[in-house]
């Protein structure tokens, strides 16, 4: 068995086994060819809890969380600070899964110097074994500098949100040959540099599939196919987290539908606040038997403080 998988097949852990060991950046290469490695977002320590629990071999504290929890509508706002909040959260919370920061927009675009300052506050602050960034050329020096800082670095190509500026929207990468080219050569320089696993983000299924053949670290796709050695996805997009009537990206599968499970629950504790049905004796406190009620307490003047 790997180091750093459960004794259970699925990886979840169950009362009574005994506590999973910590998956780490070198056990989730080492899946590469093995099995497939299932990733999510988290952003808080019960959720966190809870795919932790399922099973989930990679938690990543994505900057997806402006624009799913803080309403922007792209992630160029992310704080380094509120990362580093969340991800605390979210490894102090998590027993198994490997938590990886995501560097946000930039925190790793001037020096190397400043990228590995930035890179170890997710660590040293935030309790991540890793941290995640985009792009492929044009940041292999800050590639290098966090990995010689022993900072595990996870990549991440094709669209890349935090250039939905350059790239003139969120749109699907590497459609064209010479920009499929691009993309695989793209994928061996971050590998050859020493990148853990590379996030393949709205790539064409074939293109995927052909990076995944050609590097040795795995690759975990969202809208790139079921030819990645892993998936991720954003957890809101998953449990139908989400404002009423939000677009869904056409490669997320919802598994469940917590928006309408959040709204009826909140529709019913309205109704009953409203009829007087919450809360009741059963919800409520009552004095010790054979004390005087609180009333006449505050009759007496005894109540006051
Ligand atoms: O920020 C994020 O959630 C991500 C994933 C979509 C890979 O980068």
């Amino acid at each position: 068995m790997t180091r750093g998988t459960t004794g259970t097949a699925t990886g979840a852990s169950s009362p009574g086994t005994p506590a999973p060991l910590r998956l780490t950046a070198p056990a989730i290469r080492a899946f590469k060819g093995r099995r497939k490695i299932a990733a999510l977002t988290a952003y808080d320590a019960p959720t966190a809890a809870l795919l932790d629990a399922a099973g989930v071999d990679l938690l990543l504290v994505g900057d997806s969380i402006e624009m799913v929890v803080y309403g922007a509508a792209d992630t160029l706002g992310a704080s380094l600070d509120r990362m580093v909040a969340h991800a605390k959260a979210v490894s102090g919370s998590a027993k198994r899964a490997l938590v990886v920061g995501d560097l946000p927009y930039l925190t790793y675009h001037t020096t190397p110097e400043e990228s590995v300052r930035n890179a170890a506050r997710f660590v040293v602050e935030g309790g991540c074994r890793a941290v995640k960034l985009e792009g492929g050329s044009q940041r292999l020096p800050m590639i290098k500098a966090i990995l010689a800082a022993e900072i595990p670095v996870m990549g991440h190509l094709g669209l890349t949100p935090q250039s939905v500026n350059a790239l003139g929207g969120f749109k699907v990468q590497g459609r064209r040959a010479t920009e499929a080219r691009r993309l695989l050569d793209e994928a061996k320089k971050l590998a050859d540099a020493g990148v853990f696993a590379l996030v393949l983000e709205c790539v064409p299924a074939e293109l995927a599939a052909r990076i995944t053949e050609a590097i040795p670290i795995p690759t975990i796709g969202i809208g790139a196919g079921a030819g990645c050695d892993g998936q991720v996805l954003v957890l809101h997009d998953l449990v139908g987290l989400a404002a009423p009537g939000a677009r869904v990206p056409r490669f997320v599968r919802r598994y469940a539908d917590v928006g309408a499970v959040i709204r009826d629950a909140a529709a019913a504790y309205v109704a009953d606040v409203r009829s007087g049905a919450f809360p009741s004796e059963a919800e409520s406190f009552a004095a010790e038997p054979g004390e005087a009620p609180p009333v006449a307490l505050y009759a007496a003047g005894e109540g006051r403080r």
